[in-house]
């Protein structure tokens, strides 16, 4: 692996503990203005305790500060909304354009089981030789078909399959048997949340996750969509980064879900 592709993936996964909280705030793209990121002014607040943002371009461009600290993860791939054939995604963002916007790293969704999920396995594996090129790391989104359940059989396949093709990460689902999905798979996998859960629940997946050898999170609408995003990522980051356990991390979002707006205040300060 060159200088290039590792410099990326340390600014992803923290050199200080191999893990990494990256904040998924790319639902847009496909799900238009989902609840928690019609204003994207109220992520802002988040990005300093996230290792790394997952975002689209249009976001990028419009609503984040280039002087952030936080790298950035881009997502290349779209086509379908929401209220169409998900899988028949295609690649709409070039290299070319992750260079320019300084990413650190770039993501596309596959479809494994569903109908077309050939041509995402076939887009995944071009994204992979082109962005070795240039020393990019690809992360693999395994989106889940609609008639497949979300357990281990399933989704050790979609994991091992995206790494096989060369995927340099893989996000993926929590689920029961998660060590073995983990265990036959060469590459980090890092967890989705989601839909949303109670915040307990949310940071008991994330420390079961983190337990079974998840690298980290990529984590969205279980942070954004909470009462308190802010005492959210600092809880998760502290399940990720400090191996705390989901009972402390969840005294932690209350604490900051109580003081309220100061957090907001010494959000740059308090990164691991
Ligand atoms: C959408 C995505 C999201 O980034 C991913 O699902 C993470 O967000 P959440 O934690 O809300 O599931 O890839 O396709």
């Amino acid at each position: 692996m060159d200088f290039g592709m590792r410099n990326r993936l340390s600014k992803i996964f923290n050199p200080r503990t191999g893990k990494t909280v990256m904040l998924a705030v790319d639902h847009g793209y496909f799900q238009g203005p989902t609840t928690g990121l019609k204003d994207m002014g109220n992520i802002i607040p988040l990005i300093p305790h996230a290792d790394c943002l997952f975002a689209t371009r249009g976001i990028l461009r419009n609503c984040i500060d280039p002087k952030i600290d936080t790298s950035v993860c881009l997502r290349v791939s779209g086509g379908p909304s929401i209220l169409g054939e998900l899988s028949k995604e295609d690649i709409t963002t070039s290299m070319e354009e992750a260079l320019r916007l300084n990413a650190s790293g770039i993501g596309m969704s596959i479809f494994v089981g569903a109908k077309n999920e050939d041509r995402t396995i076939s887009n995944l594996g071009r994204l992979v030789s082109e962005a070795e090129r240039y020393g990019m790391p690809v992360l693999a989104i395994t989106a889940v078909g609609k008639d497949m359940g979300r357990d281990a059989r399933y989704i050790g396949l979609a994991c091992r399959m995206a790494a096989e093709i060369g995927a340099h990460i893989v996000k993926t689902y929590y689920s029961e048997g998660f060590e073995e999905i983990v265990a036959s798979c060469p590459v980090p996998i890092v967890i989705a949340g989601g839909k949303k859960l109670p915040e307990m629940d949310a940071l008991q997946m994330t420390e079961n996750a983190v337990k079974a050898g998840a690298k980290g999170v990529d984590m969205g609408r279980n942070i954004f969509q909470s009462d308190s995003p802010i005492g959210m990522i600092k809880a998760v980051r502290s399940i990720v980064h400090k191996g705390l356990t989901a009972a402390e991390a969840f005294d932690i979002y209350q604490k900051s879900k109580k003081s309220g707006v100061s957090e907001n205040i010494n959000a740059a300060m308090e990164k691991v």
